[in-house]
């Protein structure tokens, strides 16, 4: 197990005390216009929120917990974001748990102390992890699915002081400025926890939202559009190298698509690229200004480039065996919209300067790459509607 560790603060040791698996504030009752859950209710991570707000958090006073163990499964194809956070002392001294590239990271302070550890497996496979959190005397204790410990142990040279007030707890998100953490990481997390048993207390949770959103059943890799909003990037985050060529691969069944799959929009001008699924004519049809390329959706990968005097389209694995479909000569510059453009998955951009979009995208994209790396839904501007990393299946 890769453990690293980075202590701050001039080596200073602490002993690390249950407050960290929760936190303390304003004992709030149930306020209006919050729901009520379970601490064992199946929670969606990535419903639509402030991208650090917790779904769920609860508060408790410190003495009235008994347990020092906190466990619950967790389901994610996503590779970062925030799970777990608990406080005292009104978020003076906290702990976060999250991924990083799928693997577990910690991350704890205590008065002028923080730490960092991460490691374990990766846990962003779409399977169900057990998860616990423990506090062991000088160590808390991260197990996943029974095994796989990661320690982190301190001791402080100061006595220890009584623990009086309440630990918050949240799911999902933290309570803290995000600048005070050491790994700074996306929050957003397209997952699922479900049956927390948290320092087993049976109190009730309050979800920040007014409907929480059902996990799938089963779930697949890719990004899911449920045709009822897009996700924008600018084109410059996809910068344009030295061969002059943009590449852009999709995969998925296209014959279960319908809408729009791509489009993109040079600057000040009228959208300029469309690739749409009809799911009535089973056609995917390909636009490039008054350019026009209609293909059976039968295929399940999709790869199109961009020079500046040609745009070819290439079905499926074998690239020399498929028809290579070109729109080359007629148009001057089939690189102009990756110029300093906007570019949108799942949606048609407007015509004018905002966001507004149209023909929606209903179906799965299994993956999207743009010069062969993977593009993460979470880093565009998007839609609340589109899962980043899971489909259902
Ligand atoms: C927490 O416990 C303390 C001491 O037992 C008590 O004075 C206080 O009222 C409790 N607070 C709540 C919100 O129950
Ligand atoms: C957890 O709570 C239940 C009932 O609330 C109790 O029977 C059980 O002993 C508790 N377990 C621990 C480890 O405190
Ligand atoms: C995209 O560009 C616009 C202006 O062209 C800018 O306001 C916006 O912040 C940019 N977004 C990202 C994600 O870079
Ligand atoms: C495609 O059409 C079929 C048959 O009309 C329908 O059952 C299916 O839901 C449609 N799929 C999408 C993504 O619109
Ligand atoms: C699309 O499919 C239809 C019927 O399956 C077939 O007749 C037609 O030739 C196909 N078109 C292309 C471009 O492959």
């Amino acid at each position: 197990m890769a453990v690293f560790w980075k202590a701050m603060a001039g080596g200073l040791l602490l002993t690390l005390s249950l407050t960290l698996l929760g936190w303390g504030v304003e004992g709030q009752g149930n306020r209006q216009g919050k729901k009520e859950v379970s601490g064992g209710a199946t929670v969606y991570l990535g419903q639509d929120r402030d991208i650090w707000r917790p779904m769920m958090y609860t508060t408790v006073n410190l003495s009235e917990i008994r347990s020092i163990k906190s466990s619950f499964q967790l389901r994610t194809f996503d590779p970062e974001g925030a799970i777990f956070y608990g406080d005292t002392k009104n978020g003076q001294d906290w702990f976060v748990l999250s991924l990083m590239d799928g693997i577990p990271l910690m991350q704890i302070s205590r008065e002028d102390i923080l730490v960092s550890v991460a490691g374990g497996p990766k846990l962003n496979d779409g399977k169900w992890h057990t998860l616990e959190v423990s506090h062991q005397e000088k160590f808390v204790v991260l197990e996943v699915d029974g095994s796989n410990r990661l320690e982190v142990g301190m001791q402080s040279k100061q006595t220890q002081e009584i623990l009086v007030g309440e630990l918050r707890l949240a799911v999902g998100g933290i309570l803290i400025d995000k600048e005070k953490m050491i790994v700074q990481f996306q929050p957003q997390m397209d997952g699922c926890v479900r049956e927390g048993s948290w320092l087993n207390l049976s109190i009730p949770w309050e979800a920040d939202v007014e409907e929480l959103w059902p996990c799938y059943q089963n779930i697949q890799p890719g990004s899911y559009f449920a045709g009822t909003g897009f996700a924008i990037f600018n084109t410059s985050v996809f910068p344009i190298e030295a061969d002059h060529v943009v590449k852009t691969e999709l995969w998925g069944d296209f014959s279960k698509m319908d809408g729009t799959i791509l489009s993109i929009k040079a600057p000040g001008q009228e959208i300029i690229f469309a690739l749409v699924a009809n799911n009535n004519t089973k056609e995917v049809t390909l636009t490039f200004g008054e350019e026009k390329l209609s293909m059976n959706d039968t295929f399940k990968r999709l790869v199109i480039t961009f020079e500046t005097d040609k745009l070819q389209v290439f079905q499926d694995e074998d690239e020399s065996k498929t028809t290579k479909l070109s729109i080359a000569g007629s148009h001057p510059g089939y690189l102009t919209p990756w110029r300093g453009g906007r570019l949108a998955f799942g949606g048609l951009l407007g015509k004018g300067e905002d966001d507004v979009g149209s023909q929606f995208l209903t179906g799965c994209l299994e993956k999207i790459q743009v010069q062969g790396k993977d593009v993460d839904l979470d880093l565009a501007v998007k839609h609340m509607s589109i899962s980043s990393h899971s489909c259902p299946a």
